[in-house]
Parts: C-alpha cells; sequence; structure tokens
C-alpha cells in the first residue's frame, strides 16, 4: 500500500463520506445504508477508514454476529466494504480487512463471517469450510468465515443485525 495512505478507526462525523463511498464504489445506495442503519441501530462493532490526506478512499464496517445454541460464541461480522474506485488494486482492501481483523482478534473474537467475492476472501484466510455447522441467513461459495481464537462452537445459529434485512 503507498505510504500515503494511513488507516484510523471510523468516526461519527465520518458517516457521510462512508455513505458516499459506498455508493460510489458499489454504484448503488444498498451497502451505504446499511452502514447508516448499523449505526442508527447500534449494531455496529466499529469501522476502519484509509486516508489520502484527509479524503476518505476506504472503508470497511465490521459488526456483531449474535449466535444461539450449545457452547458460548463470540463472532463477527465485516461489510461492507468499499475502495474509491482511483484507488483500487493499490493493497488498501487487503490492508483494511488485515488491520480490522487484528482489531477483532484482539478483541477475542472467535471467528469473523463474511458474505462477498469467492476468488477475493480466501487470500485473507477465509474459508467456506469454517462456516461448517453454523445456521446463517445465507450459505453457498460467498459466505466464509476465519478463525482467529480457539473455542468456538461447532454448532450454532448466527443472528445478523437487523441492518441488513430492513429497507
Ligand atoms: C473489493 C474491493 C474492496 C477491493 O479493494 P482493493 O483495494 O482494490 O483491493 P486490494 O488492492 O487489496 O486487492 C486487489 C485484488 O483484489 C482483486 N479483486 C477486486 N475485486 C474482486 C472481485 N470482485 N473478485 C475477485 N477479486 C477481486 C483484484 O483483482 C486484485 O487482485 P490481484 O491482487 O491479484 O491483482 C474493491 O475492489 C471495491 O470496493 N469493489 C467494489 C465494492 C465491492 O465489491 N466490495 C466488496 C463486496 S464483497
Amino acid at each position: 500500500m503507498s505510504e500515503d495512505i494511513t488507516l484510523r478507526f471510523a468516526e461519527d462525523a465520518d458517516l457521510a463520506s462512508i455513505v458516499a463511498l459506498n455508493d460510489l464504489a458499489f454504484g448503488q445506495p444498498d451497502e451505504g445504508q446499511i452502514v447508516e442503519r448499523l449505526k442508527e441501530n447500534d449494531e455496529a462493532l466499529f469501522g476502519l477508514v484509509a486516508l489520502s490526506g484527509d479524503k476518505i478512499v476506504g472503508h470497511i464496517q465490521f459488526f456483531p454476529i449474535d449466535a444461539t445454541g450449545p457452547g458460548a460464541a463470540k463472532f463477527a461480522g465485516f461489510g461492507p466494504m468499499s475502495v474509491d474506485p482511483d484507488f483500487q488494486g493499490a493493497g488498501i482492501g487487503g490492508e483494511l480487512i488485515g488491520a480490522g481483523l487484528k482489531e477483532v482478534k484482539a478483541q477475542g473474537i472467535q471467528k469473523v463471517f463474511v458474505l462477498g467475492h469467492a476468488d477475493y476472501y480466501p487470500r485473507f484466510g477465509f474459508s467456506v469450510d469454517e462456516t461448517a455447522g453454523m445456521a446463517a441467513p445465507w450459505g453457498g461459495p460467498h459466505f466464509m468465515a476465519i478463525e482467529l481464537n480457539p473455542g468456538s462452537p461447532p454448532l450454532a445459529e448466527l443472528h445478523y443485525p437487523s441492518a441488513f434485512f430492513e429497507s
């Protein structure tokens, strides 16, 4: 990643810029609205932003996932993630994932789940195999997870934040 790019935690005042970035990167408003609703509903864990100067050019959103079933689970998910098209392919997305996973690992999160590009996230250690035994609103090759800390129960039902299901 370029030395001119810095990462920091997202702050309240960043919200409008983060929504605009998501709109630009995805070409539709849905993902920015999820970020807004996670915040409104108090369902967010934290976000990270990548800055070029004082311009936000990348963002990743983490949120807790409640789990029910035998055994105590500490799970999280991330998404949406977006990088300004003018800055894509320079490693910013990878840096946001790496820094975010480091933070959730330090928080004692056992597993992190993502629903996304099946060809992109495996390079960071995400695997469909890690979702075995997890009942979730989605499945298939785009639903992946990574284990960061031991102790994850083998069976659980995942409850995503309501922000993902409102419109
Ligand atoms: C996906 C995204 C966040 C990656 O950010 P980035 O800063 O460009 O990522 P990096 O520079 O760390 O990695 C670039 C690599 O990711 C690959 N990549 C990007 N999008 C991909 C996709 N949809 N499927 C597979 N690989 C993808 C690139 O081909 C590149 O591969 P290479 O390293 O072999 O050349 C960015 O492309 C983006 O914002 N896309 C639009 C929104 C989106 O799809 N978000 C993710 C939803 S799951």
